[in-house]
């Protein structure tokens, strides 16, 4: 894998606040020329895949918000300047959202199909994560029908520790970002504009057009975030929620698939005080290997090794085995080193099968005692809603100021005992994920998402043989897995590199780290060189 990655570098136009007078009533700042990363992406069919040249976009909420009249922040910290918005609409036609310089600020860097994401980046001020889109061209989000499709990726989760989220998913964002249905958006998808998700986020700086400061509060915790009265709620298909630890793949359906505004608690989910009170469906029907029992399939040096990159292949399979069909199965598959791994089963008593299907998901809520907030929502017929409207690719980093990503990694409830059935999700400590501890103990933290490719099913990866040579690759994806009580890539001659597993219960390899790294106790399972 590489170790170093050629930073672009960014066109860092400065104009004068005396031409900006020139543009009025704009909401585009002009401060940072915008210059969306290029990244390659692969359309399949079974005779083969072809290229298509993309790019991605930083969300807007990452985004300087400053007068459109000159340099003063609208928003600064976690709160708005309310002598410059003292509501939504005057805010909205008041404030512009500027460009990004993607690497030296916020950590994005691309290079051919390969998309990376630091953790924290320290400029100016403190970047933590991201969240982009892929796009079709300067102004419009790629929009992808997966009906009868798969959807494949490489991913890199080896340097994601506990707590940790690098997310590949979709959702129903309007492929302009809303500037048609909302004139007042004047940024649009350039910008990054017009984000939506199943848990109708509150912490969204711009909805439809307009600010979100009405009702604003700072959060607790987060000096850079705060929930508003509106919220942004549309369908989400989680592909991939992962760090080197746990993994799931979720469908998130809502009674409406497109964006819609909701209002306070009416928003439900995480960022409302009544989880259950929304239109969508905050809890998804999930498939995590460990939460299903199997505890041997997906982590460092298991059946699925996180310590190198592997491909993770989605499949939307409809009833009528075509792209009019309704959906009624997502099926998953790995690729490491040449080779085809199928999706664990489920090892809990009364909940059968390894893919995602209406009796999967109905017996799972039921054995684990769960709300059944995915078939109120509409279930894998609403998820089929969706997906045949068209959704827009996210790949993100984070962590998470409300529940630690414990219910990706660790036990959750903490409350509940971790041998009830659903409770132990992975291996993590239930203190591990607090975002102060995270961000400043792995601020190197990254995730790699690359050689991403949408076909016919069985047309984007190889079932037997050797590797999966993407026509655009520049660098091998297939790396050379060593076994994994020796680690590659490091020096191994003087101890384990770092991110390396060197113990936990049942390790039979090394425990001793390279210099300056030393090995560090994640959980009674794992140990880590850092
Ligand atoms: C982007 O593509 C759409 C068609 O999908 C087209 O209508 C639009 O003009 C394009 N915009 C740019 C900036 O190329
Ligand atoms: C499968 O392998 C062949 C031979 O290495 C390669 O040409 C082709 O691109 C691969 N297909 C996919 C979908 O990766």
């Amino acid at each position: 894998m590489a170790a170093s990655l050629s930073y672009q570098i960014y066109k860092n136009v400065l104009m004068f606040a005396s031409f900006l007078a020139f543009s009025q009533a704009q909401q585009v700042g002009t401060s940072q020329a915008e210059t969306h990363p290029s990244l390659t992406w692969s359309k399949c069919t079974s005779s083969g895949c072809t290229t298509t040249s993309g790019s991605v976009v930083i969300d807007a909420n990452w985004r300087w918000v400053h007068t459109t009249d000159g340099y003063t922040n609208c928003y600064t910290g976690n709160e708005w300047d309310t002598s410059i918005c003292p509501d939504d609409v005057t805010c909205a036609a008041k404030c512009a959202l500027d460009g990004a310089s993607y690497s030296s600020t916020y950590g994005v860097t691309t290079s051919g199909d390969e998309l990376r994401l630091n953790f924290v980046t320290t400029a100016s001020q403190k970047n933590i994560g991201s969240r982009l889109y892929l796009m079709e061209n300067d102004s419009k989000y790629e929009m992808f029908n997966l009906l009868n499709q798969e959807f494949t990726f490489d991913v890199d989760v080896s340097q994601l520790p506990c707590g940790l989220n690098g997310a590949l998913y979709f959702v129903s964002m309007d492929a302009d970002g809303g500037s048609a249905r909302f004139p007042t958006n004047k940024a649009g998808a350039k910008y990054g504009t017009g984000y939506c998700d199943s848990q109708c986020p509150r912490d969204l700086k711009f909805i439809d057009g307009q600010a979100n400061v009405e009702g604003w509060q700072p959060s607790d915790s987060d000096v850079n975030s705060g929930i508003g009265n509106h919220g942004s709620c549309c369908a989400e298909m989680d592909i991939w929620e992962a760090n080197s630890i746990s993994t799931a793949f979720t469908p998130h359906p809502c009674d409406t698939p497109t964006q819609t505004q909701c209002e306070t608690d009416g928003c439900g989910g995480t960022y409302s005080s009544d989880r259950y009170g929304g239109t969508c469906d905050p809890d998804g029907c999930d498939f995590n290997p460990y939460r299903m029992g199997d505890t041997s399939f997906y982590g460092p040096g298991k059946t699925v090794d996180t310590n190198s990159p592997f491909t993770v292949v989605t499949q939307f399979i409809t009833d009528t085995g075509t792209s009019s069909g309704t959906l009624t199965e997502i099926k998953r598959l790995y690729v490491q080193d040449g080779e085809v791994i199928s999706q664990s089963n489920s090892k809990i008593s009364g909940v059968s099968g390894n893919s995602i299907t209406a009796d999967f998901c109905s017996a799972q809520k039921e054995v684990f005692g769960d709300t059944d907030s995915f078939s109120a929502h509409g279930g894998l017929e609403g998820m089929s809603a969706a997906l045949a409207e068209g959704m827009v690719l996210v790949m993100s980093l984070w962590d998470d100021h409300y529940a630690d990503m414990l219910w990706l990694d660790s036990n959750y409830p903490t409350t509940a005992s971790s041998s009830t059935p659903g409770v132990a999700r992975g291996t993590c400590d239930i203190s591990s994920g607090d975002p102060d501890f995270v961000e400043s103990t792995y601020p190197n933290a990254y995730v790699k998402y690359s050689n991403i490719k949408v076909g016919s099913l069985g047309s984007t990866y190889n079932s037997s043989g050797s590797g999966n040579s993407g026509s655009s690759s520049s660098t091998t994806t297939t790396t050379s897995r060593t076994s994994s009580t020796t680690t590659s890539g490091g020096s191994s001659a003087t101890g384990l590199p770092r991110y390396s597993q060197c113990g936990g219960q049942g390790w039979s390899g090394s425990t001793t780290c390279a210099s300056p790294y030393t090995c560090t106790k994640q959980n009674d399972y794992y140990s880590q060189c850092l």
